[in-house]
């Protein structure tokens, strides 16, 4: 069975890689191009194979827009464009979409282009949430971080991956802060939650208060400004990066040398899974990850067609963490595995780690083994 996967740019350098010739004429401008141009095929993608020797091929389908506007302008304009990439993903063969990045955010989260689609949708959050979580517990072994002991913070805590990576997150952790900007909702959430978890929680809706609580941070909002600077961060923490475009400012990467920041969603596919751009044959498509990785939500949309599921899978906000369990065991299955660290549009190497724990312990010892922030170092 075929998929297509709907995909749109998070960032100038997004667009750069997509259409070079888009390079200098200014965010405003691209921004209002983008919305005239209607839906097309952008990469053919083969060779996806696992290991007993099942294999799919599938496209992504570019529903051309930048983040701000998704959100901005009316939802029919956003679905209608959508539904335009689902069609032509339909007429290529394709018989399950996966929505990319806001495509899958917008409204509610899938479930009205679903009823509106001529074959199965998913977000591909189920696969997001399970890769982020383990991403995020890896980084944490690597940075010796005594989890048991440790506050752990989500931010985007209410949100469709949030809300399930707060659930995974809590059983290994001595406390969670769940932070995003409706208090309302946080607190529903939370109550909610304390019937399921044993872990302590606060909640918070105030990132650069929020985030120096905790050593271990996973991001997955829908902001589209930089939310945590380098001051923010406690000595050694790591942050696992969900969210498309990204949380972490840049300067986290120069000026906290202690500190790991790994995007949690990339996985290594199975095979000799190609990518090449569909205008100009031949060519590969650089999706700004290592070679032969894709993203988690594209990995779901590519083992629910090995798997031959044409169903809808992850909709909505509120996910079944039975669904996370269970596409978690088939991409494992499948082959699919985590791919190398990479953060700031670059690999992280085994190097760069041992050099962040080495300067986590250094600067633990300078400040007395205190697990401060550097806001609160005195
Ligand atoms: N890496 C991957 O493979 C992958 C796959 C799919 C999606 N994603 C990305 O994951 C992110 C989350 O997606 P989702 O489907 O979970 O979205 P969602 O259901 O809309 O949830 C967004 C969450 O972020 C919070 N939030 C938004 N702006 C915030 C801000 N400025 N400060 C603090 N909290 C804020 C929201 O709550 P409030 O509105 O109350 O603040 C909500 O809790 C998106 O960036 C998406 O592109 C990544």
């Amino acid at each position: 069975m075929k998929f297509c996967f709907v995909i749109h740019p998070t960032s100038l350098e997004d667009v750069a890689r997509y259409e070079p010739g888009a390079v200098g004429k200014g965010r405003p401008l691209i921004e209002k191009i983008m919305e005239w141009m209607p839906a097309y095929a952008a990469v053919h993608v083969t060779g996806v194979r696992t290991p007993d020797g099942r294999e799919t091929e599938g496209w992504f389908v570019a529903a051309p827009f930048m983040p701000e506007p998704m959100l901005r302008l009316p939802r029919e304009t956003v679905y209608e464009k959508i539904l335009g990439a689902i069609e032509i993903g339909a007429s290529l063969g394709a018989e399950i979409a996966g929505l990319g990045a806001f495509t899958g955010v917008v409204g509610d989260a899938g479930i009205t282009i679903a009823e509106r689609s001529p074959i199965a949708v998913t977000t591909g959050n189920s696969l997001t949430i399970a890769a982020g979580v383990e991403s995020l517990l890896r980084g944490a072994h690597e940075m010796e971080i005594p989890l048991q002991s440790s506050t752990a913070v989500v931010i985007g805590a209410t949100g469709s991956i949030g809300s399930a990576c707060v659930e995974l997150i809590a059983p290994h952790v001595e406390h969670v802060v769940l932070v995003a900007r409706n208090r309302t909702r946080l607190e529903r959430y939370v109550e909610s939650l304390r019937e399921r978890v044993s872990c302590g929680l606060s909640i918070s809706t105030d990132v650069r208060e929020a985030v120096p609580r905790g050593r271990v941070v996973l991001t997955a909002t829908t902001s589209t400004q930089e939310l945590i600077e380098p001051d923010d961060l406690q000595t050694g923490a790591v942050v696992c990066e969900l969210s498309l475009p990204h949380d972490v400012g840049r300067r986290v990467a120069l000026e906290r040398p202690d500190v790991l920041v790994t995007e949690g969603g990339n996985m290594r596919v199975p095979g000799t899974p190609r990518f090449e751009r569909v205008r100009e044959p031949g060519r590969d498509f650089d999706l700004g990850l290592p070679p032969q990785a894709a993203l988690a939500c594209m990995s779901e949309t590519m083992v629910l067609a090995l798997e031959n599921r044409r169903e809808n899978y992850t909709l909505g906000r509120g996910i079944a963490l039975e669904r996370v369990l269970e596409i978690d065991r088939l991409a494992k299955r499948a082959g699919f595995t985590l791919a190398g660290m990479r953060a700031f549009d670059a690999a992280v190497t085994p190097a760069q780690v041992a050099a962040a724990r080495a300067a986590a312990r250094e600067r633990r010892t300078a400040n007395g083994d205190r697990l401060v922030s550097s806001r609160a170092v005195p």
